[in-house]
């Protein structure tokens, strides 16, 4: 029988929880394409349980680069061949932040958005300018407009002072104008080393710490965000960096065909029913880590909707068959 879209979330949920546990496991060994491996096998194997007719439009890469989760795969219990269900599209990063898991840094996710077909981009695996603001002051600023007019305005937006801003920014050499920038303008700065997937949910949630993101990242993580805002009502503006014949033929082959249009999350994720799940992998300020304890784990999860508008904070323990009969430790 078909779902509807409020059943699937909580399906949705159970599939990156088990990605983040699969990865958490190699939490610090140093080993990022292992770390990616093992939530991608457990996010594939999860998938399949789930009763859709799903198409993967972000994944791991095109279909001869990567084995699962690739652009285009068919996942869900339609692939299975059941028959009847609700045709949807999928967006994956099963681990963002390779780094900061083979590392044991913080702010490590295992994340997926879905949408009724054709509701997310198909974007290319190329940069993406973004600017990742709060609810506050999304009408305000301006991806063209100086950086030191975008951070007075997001001041104003927030009744603070320029001073009292904390932008995050990828610490990248590419960075290294934009940096100068926030600095001259007396804005404070997080340098991350990965995840501005990560620091764009934090931007859309008042308290996070995070004011803006802006700077250049991976485009595919540009979608997935621009699937957080659509819940949590911050925006994302975002324009492709196609700075090479190569990436502009790539572009154009996905349907792009204006190279320079500063999408919005209503382009990126345009699609009515949105639902975005993520589970925290390393200790994060949204998301805590996966804490294991011998007889099962404990993970912690953001899962959204569009409509009904809902977004939940979700912590779960996962208890082996065992430590039911013997009594949960915690
Ligand atoms: P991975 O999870 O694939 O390692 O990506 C992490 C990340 O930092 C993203 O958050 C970001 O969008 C992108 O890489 C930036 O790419 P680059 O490391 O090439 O600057």
């Amino acid at each position: 029988m078909s779902s509807n879209w409020p059943e699937l979330a909580p399906a949705f949920l159970q599939v990156v929880e088990e990605a983040a546990i699969a990865c958490a496991h190699t939490m610090g060994q140093g080993d990022r394409h292992h770390s990616d491996h093992v939530a991608v096998e457990a996010m594939r194997a999860r998938l399949d349980t789930v009763p859709i007719d799903g198409r993967i439009v972000i994944g791991e890469g095109e279909r001869d680069k990567a084995p699962m989760l690739y652009i285009g795969e068919e996942v869900g219990r339609g692939a299975k061949g059941e028959a009847g269900l609700m045709q949807v599209d999928i967006a994956v990063d099963p681990l963002e932040g390779t780094n900061l898991c083979a590392t044991g840094a913080p702010r490590a996710i295992a994340v997926l958005a879905a949408s009724e077909r054709g509701g997310l981009l198909h974007a290319p695996d190329v940069y993406m300018e973004k600017l990742v603001v709060g609810a506050q002051s999304k009408s305000s600023v301006n991806i063209d407009a100086p950086v030191a007019h975008n951070l007075e305005q997001i001041a104003k937006c927030l009744d603070r002072n320029v001073s009292d801003l904390v932008i995050v920014v990828l610490d990248r050499e590419r960075h290294g104008n934009l940096i100068e920038e926030i600095r001259s303008a007396g804005a404070r700065i997080r340098l991350i080393g990965d995840g501005d997937l990560t620091a764009a949910i934090g931007a859309a949630v008042v308290g996070s710490g995070v004011d803006a993101v802006m700077g250049s990242g991976g485009a595919p993580e540009g979608v997935l965000a621009a699937a957080a805002m659509r819940c949590l009502g911050g925006e994302i503006y975002g324009r492709l960096v196609l700075d090479t014949d190569e990436k502009k033929e790539r572009a154009r082959a996905m349907g792009v065909s204006d190279f320079h249009k500063v999408y919005k999350s209503s382009d990126l994720a345009s699609g009515e029913n949105i639902i975005f799940a993520a589970t925290g992998v390393t200790e994060g300020s949204l998301m805590k880590g996966v804490r294991f304890f011998g007889e099962g784990c404990r993970t912690s999860s953001v899962v959204m909707q569009s409509k009904p508008h809902q977004v939940q904070f979700i912590d779960t323990i996962h208890v082996k068959e065992q430590a039911n009969r013997r009594g949960l430790r915690l």
